[in-house]
């Protein structure tokens, strides 16, 4: 029988990837959108022929139900949020309304309709935050430091709650920072390797930066979903971290995309006070041990690999010709 999943988000980077894989394991994907007045279907445009798209948001319960009702789905993967951090103290309410009271929603209406259906929380390792414990695993206690942190954190226990409340098979995935070509431009990785490759390119002479000194345990969100899949393989629900077990500070990610091109970063980087946060995650380190154990997950890509990656995927998109509109629109953030 082939098995039928939701993914709310596929619109974002990781639901783009998780779309291709589920994809290629046959199965039926559908794929929750929220309305737009302009169409935001980049990162899925090559699959639009294989994926079915419903209107639905996570502020509005009963779209849910109606969707899971309609779609009766084997698997729910819940990426959907307001992910970018600094926007997250512009817009608190709405922040936890997406993903504190929005995953409530989600788990509410899996319940209401069948409590069967097996389920991935997005969960972040921003929950770490002031970290209490280096390297961070399951067990270490959470202390946010942003208000996206904190929703993330209801998010995160509102899922184990269903989970022991219900008996429900609800996952949470612990994952750290994971990057790509389709990352959205304003995470610190993606504004670097368009930056680089636009001053590359010679459309624009400098790139704009907040605290050089974070450091972050970066991975290749391709890798990510894998574990978010196998995760809902296991025969018992649980959560897990996913990590390379290896962290680099922004100041080391600038200087390998520069030195990529055969640039001097310190020629090119500017500090913007106004990119740095009221409340700073400093240092991020994950330990990914027990999902190599129980899941056989290992991260493909290295740090070096991730970046190289980036910059060469930037140099390609704005120099083709489609790319000169691309090139117009500069990351604001
Ligand atoms: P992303 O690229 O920002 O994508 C977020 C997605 O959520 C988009 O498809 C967006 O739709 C959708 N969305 C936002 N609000 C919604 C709502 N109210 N109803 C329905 N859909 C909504 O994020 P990502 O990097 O793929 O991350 C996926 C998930 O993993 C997020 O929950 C994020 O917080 C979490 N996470 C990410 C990382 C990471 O490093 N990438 C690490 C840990 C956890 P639109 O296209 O309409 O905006
Ligand atoms: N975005 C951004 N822009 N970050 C910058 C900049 C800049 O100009 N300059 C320095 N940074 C630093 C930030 O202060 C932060 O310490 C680090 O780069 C990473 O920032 P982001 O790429 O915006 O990611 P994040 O770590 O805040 O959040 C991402 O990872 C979380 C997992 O830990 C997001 O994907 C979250 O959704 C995710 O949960």
């Amino acid at each position: 029988m082939t098995k039928r999943a939701i993914i709310t988000g596929i619109t974002g980077q990781d639901g783009s990837y998780l779309a291709e894989l589920l994809l290629a394991q046959g199965y039926e994907v559908i794929g929750v959108v929220r309305r737009s007045s302009s169409p935001n279907l980049w990162r899925i445009e090559h699959l639009l022929d294989r994926v079915t798209l419903r209107p639905a948001d996570l502020l509005d319960q009963l779209s849910l139900v109606r969707i899971i009702q309609d779609v009766r789905p084997d698997e729910f993967y819940n990426l959907a949020a307001m992910s970018f951090v600094p926007a997250s103290w512009d817009q608190p309410l709405l922040t936890g309304e997406y993903n504190a009271m929005g995953v409530t929603r989600m788990l509410e209406a899996i319940r209401q309709v069948d409590p069967g259906i097996r389920i991935y929380q997005a969960s972040s390792s921003e929950m770490y935050g002031r970290v209490r414990e280096v390297p961070q695993t399951e067990l270490t206690p959470f202390y946010p430091r942003s208000p996206y942190g904190v929703s993330k954190v209801f998010g995160h226990y509102i899922t184990v709650n269903y989970r022991e409340s219900y008996g429900m098979f609800a996952c949470s995935g612990i994952l750290f920072n994971h990057e790509s070509p389709r990352r959205g431009l304003e995470f610190v990785t993606r504004k670097v390797s368009d930056g680089v490759a636009r001053i590359k390119l010679g459309l624009a002479d400098h790139l704009s930066l907040g605290n050089l000194d974070a450091h972050r345990d970066w991975g290749f969100a391709g890798d990510y979903v894998r574990a978010m899949w196998q995760m809902l393989q296991q025969e018992q629900a649980d959560d897990f971290v996913i990590a390379t077990g290896v962290a680099h500070s922004v100041r080391e990610l600038v200087e390998l995309a520069f030195a990529h091109v055969d640039l001097d970063w310190e020629e090119h980087v500017r500090i913007d006070p106004k990119l740095l946060r009221p409340a700073e995650v400093d240092h991020l380190i994950g330990d990914a041990a027990k999902a190599k154990q129980e899941l056989g997950w290992e991260p493909s890509v290295s740090f070096q690999q991730l970046v190289a990656m980036m910059v060469d995927a930037d140099l390609e998109r704005l120099s083709s010709p489609s790319g000169h509109r691309a090139a117009t629109l500069q990351p604001r953030f």
